[in-house]
Formats: structure tokens, C-alpha cells, sequence
């Protein structure tokens, strides 16, 4: 039992503050913005930092050893705080939320007995209730429930120009690697009516763009409005149909799932932005076999080539697992020449972490961390290059840029490419939420600075001076 306090103490300015503070996914950004939705219900504000608020709530994740411990460390820092709250006549609730938290349940709790509720990803609906439950011992809830969480979460609401809508949450594939099965569960699609309704009530809100997420997002396969199961490429078609929305993505996808109706999408659909991030993990069969990846090195290439058949600007993005049990030099190798051979605009790439319970972790082949590292400094030095190369490209060309908040500088707006690169333009013209034409003009290496093109009529924009 952790050590709560009976009645706990009104903070400062007599609102109740919750301070959540987010690692891993992108899916596990969107849930931190609906626990703090759902709490704002029960009037809790959201503070600015931890030492402000009533409420710490660490949205965990485990995807990596790494990520694990940072917990435990956060949990140690937590603890401390805590007690500097009491001394000071004030309460403050722990609690971790997340695939920590859904992997360690009541582990948490005695590992770190400050904290006063572990809620599962599964949970967050419960949340107010939950908390009400733990001023009287520490409570742990990482139960699989049977409802649809998300009709019981508070309405999502747009904070910004970029606003993530979750369409899918969990994943059935099973690489031999990943904890994602056993923490977020079966795959578990949306009702597409919804998902619109959502979306619709996001632009409404003042978001431009949309990001659809999902562990597995274009394995979705809702209900239709019209009784059939869609896919994400007739969920794409239905979303861009929404007046004011100026640009859609999602992430994140497998190469097997990439179907036909997701090739019309990027073929047909304008606001539907030409970065994808399609993680194909290591550029060696034996190695993709025994990830059970459930794809080769050639049907990926052959599903780039389409994808580029379909837009041609198509430009790529993915993870990377170095050191997989049993990679050899060789092996590694390929995953060299595959980044070369796609040219990655940009790719995130990770040392092979063992997961408990997860079948790679058994294996008698593990890697050295030497060997790890060695070949991580190798292939991020590859996929560097190629971002760099990526971005030289760029300059001379005009692009759309979507404006998003202000630069660091005075006068300086920055924005985001149609390939997510960063832009950064020093212009009054330039307008926080609007698509306008920059001419680039220089990179920085990861990213864009351009003046204002003169003639700012993108179909983008046009959309954009229409409906703003
Ligand atoms: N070790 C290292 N990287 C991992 N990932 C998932 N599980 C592991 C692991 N056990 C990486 C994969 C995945 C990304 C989200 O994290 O590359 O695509
Ligand atoms: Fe994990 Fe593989 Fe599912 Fe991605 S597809 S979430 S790597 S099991």
C-alpha cells in the first residue's frame, strides 16, 4: 500500500492541477492529452510543470530496457517531491499510466511505494474514479475491459494547427522482438462514423492537419457507415472530404497491410502528404524471418516502387533494429545497402533490446553491446547522409508549408514540409495555420530556412484562403 494521504490538500490557487508527462509513441501523446481531457472534466487544470501540480501522472513506456528504468529513476525523482509536498501541508498523487504500467502492474508499487495508482492503457476512462479510489491505498488497474474505451474517454479537443486522431490501438502481427501484442492487446479498429465525427470536431477546433494514429494503423478495418468494414484508404477518401482540412498522415504502418485502396489514396488525394513511415527493421531475409516481420526485403521494395508509382514525391521514412540475435556482419550489411537503395529521408534506429516474455529474449545468440553499438553508429551515420542529401535536394524548390508555431527567432515562423521537414521562414506575411508557398533557400542539415514565395497559390492555399 503506498502511503496516500486521507484528504488531499487544494493546491495553491485552489484548482486542482494534473501534470502529465509523456515518453515513447505517438499514441501514448494522444492518450496524455485525453487522461488531461478527462480529467479537465473533473476540474483538474493542467499544470505547467510537476512541481505545480496535485496530480503526476507518468505515461510510460517499455518498448526498450531503457525506457523502462527512466521510469523508475522519474519515480525515484517523484518520491522526493512527495515528500517535500507533505512537509509543505500538500498533497501530491503518483500515478503511472501506460505499457509500463500495463507490463508491471502491482511491481510498480512495491518497487516504488510512493506511487498511489497504476492504470493500464487499457483504463483511462476509469481514471476519475480510480484516483477517487486511491485516497485510501494504492490502486492497480490494468484489467483489459470488454467497452470501447474510447466512447467513455472525454471528447478529444484540438490543441494546436496538428492534432492526433487515434484510429486503431493494439497489433496482431507478433514480432519476435516487441512487447506491443502483450501491452496494448488485439487489434482493435474504430467505427469510421466516429473517427469522422472526430476528426470533423478537431478541424472545427482550429486543427489544419490530421495525424491518424495506430500501432498497426493501415491494418484498420472499422465499420462503415454503409455496414462494410473500411479500410484506411476509404477512411483517408471520407476525411479529406472535411471542408477546412488541409493535410492528413498516419503512422504507424506495416508493409504487409499496405493494400490497393491505400495506394488510390495517395494516388487520388491531394491533402494526403507524400512522407511515409514504414518500418522495415532489417534489410536481411533470415533476419526479417526471424523478426516475423511476415515480409522480405523484396516484397518492401516492391511496395516502395508502388507507393512511388502511386506519388511519385513519395518520400520514405523508418526503424531499424541493429543486433538482432544471430545478425552477422553480412546480415548487417544488407540493412546498409536497403537504406541506400530506398533512400530514407529521415529514420529512427534502435539497438536490439531484450524484451521478458517475448520470444527474440530467449535466444541463446544475443549480441554483444559492443557489437550493438558499433553497428548503430554505422547505420545512423548511413541514414544521416541520406537525410542530409535529402534536404540539399530541397533547396531551389518551392514547397507548401504549414505553419505552426513561432520560430526562436524574432520574426521567424516555422512550419512543417509536405515531408515533415522543419521549415523556418523570417517573413510578416507568414501566418501560424495557413498552407503557404516557400521558396527554400538553405538547409541546416536536418532542417529548412525560405523566403515566401511570390505567389503563394498552391492548391493548398487556395483551400486554406477559402475556408480561414
Ligand atoms: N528492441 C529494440 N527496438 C525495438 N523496437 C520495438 N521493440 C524493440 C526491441 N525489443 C523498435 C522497432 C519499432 C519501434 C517502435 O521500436 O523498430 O518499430
Ligand atoms: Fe510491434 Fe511488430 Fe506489431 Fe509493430 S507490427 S507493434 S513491431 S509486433
Amino acid at each position: 500500500m503506498a502511503g496516500a494521504p486521507a484528504t488531499p490538500v487544494p493546491a495553491r490557487s485552489g484548482t486542482r492541477k494534473v501534470y502529465v508527462k509523456s515518453y515513447g509513441c505517438q499514441m501514448n501523446a494522444y492518450d496524455a492529452q485525453r487522461m488531461a481531457d478527462t480529467l479537465a472534466a473533473e476540474g483538474y487544470a493542467e499544470a505547467a510543470a510537476p512541481e505545480d501540480a496535485d496530480l503526476v501522472i507518468l505515461n510510460t513506456c517499455n518498448i526498450r530496457e531503457k525506457a523502462t528504468e527512466k521510469v523508475y529513476s522519474e519515480l525515484g525523482r517523484l518520491r522526493v517531491m512527495k515528500a517535500e509536498a507533505a512537509r509543505a501541508g500538500r498533497s501530491l498523487t503518483v500515478a503511472v499510466a501506460g505499457c509500463v504500467a500495463q507490463a508491471e502492474g502491482a511491481e510498480i508499487v512495491r518497487r516504488a511505494p510512493s506511487v498511489d495508482l497504476v492504470v493500464g492503457s487499457q483504463n483511462y476512462h476509469r481514471l476519475p474514479a480510480l484516483l477517487a479510489r486511491a485516497k485510501d491505498g494504492a490502486v492497480v488497474d490494468t484489467e483489459f475491459p470488454a467497452e470501447d474505451r474510447f466512447d467513455r474517454l472525454a471528447p478529444v479537443r484540438a490543441r494546436g494547427v496538428s492534432a492526433f486522431l487515434t484510429v486503431q490501438e493494439g497489433c496482431d502481427k507478433f514480432c519476435t522482438f516487441c512487447v506491443v501484442p502483450y501491452t496494448r492487446g488485439a487489434e482493435l479498429s474504430r467505427p469510421a462514423a466516429k473517427i469522422v465525427a472526430e476528426a470533423a470536431a478537431l478541424v472545427a477546433g482550429g486543427a489544419r492537419e490530421i495525424v491518424l494514429l495506430g500501432q498497426n494503423v493501415n491494418a484498420y478495418h472499422g465499420d462503415g457507415p454503409d455496414g462494410r468494414a473500411w479500410t484506411l484508404g476509404r477512411l483517408l477518401e471520407r476525411l479529406a472530404a472535411i471542408p477546412g482540412l488541409a493535410r492528413l498522415r498516419y503512422t504507424t504502418s506495416h508493409p504487409r497491410d499496405v493494400d490497393d485502396s491505400l495506394l488510390a489514396a495517395h494516388r487520388d488525394l491531394d491533402c494526403l502528404m507524400p512522407q511515409l513511415h514504414l518500418p522495415v527493421q532489417s534489410g536481411a531475409d533470415r533476419i526479417l524471418a526471424a523478426m516475423n516481420r511476415k515480409h522480405t526485403r523484396a516484397d518492401y521494395l516492391k511496395i516502395v516502387g508502388k507507393l512511388r508509382a502511386a506519388r511519385p514525391d513519395m518520400a520514405f521514412t523508418s526503424d531499424f533494429i541493429v543486433g538482432f540475435p544471430g545478425e552477422t556482419e553480412a546480415e548487417f550489411r544488407d540493412t546498409l545497402a536497403l537504406v541506400d537503395e530506398v533512400g530514407f529521408c529521415d529514420s529512427f534506429s534502435f539497438k536490439y533490446s531484450p524484451r521478458p516474455g517475448t520470444p527474440a529474449a530467449e535466444r541463446g545468440d544475443q549480441l554483444s553491446e559492443a557489437e550493438k553499438s558499433e553497428r548503430l553508429a554505422r547505420l545512423q551515420q548511413a541514414i544521416v547522409r541520406h537525410q542530409k542529401a535529402f534536404n540539399a535536394s530541397c533547396v531551389g524548390r518551392t514547397l507548401p508549408v504549414l505553419f505552426d508555431k513561432p520560430g526562436r527567432h524574432p520574426g521567424q515562423t516555422v512550419g512543417r514540409s509536405p515531408y515533415l521537414q522543419p521549415v523556418h521562414v523570417t517573413s510578416p506575411l507568414a501566418r501560424i495555420g495557413a498552407v503557404m508557398d516557400v521558396v527554400i533557400t538553405e538547409t541546416s542539415g536536418n532542417g529548412l530556412f525560405g523566403t515566401m514565395a511570390m505567389t503563394n497559390a498552391s492548391p493548398e492555399r487556395i483551400l486554406e484562403t477559402q475556408t480561414t
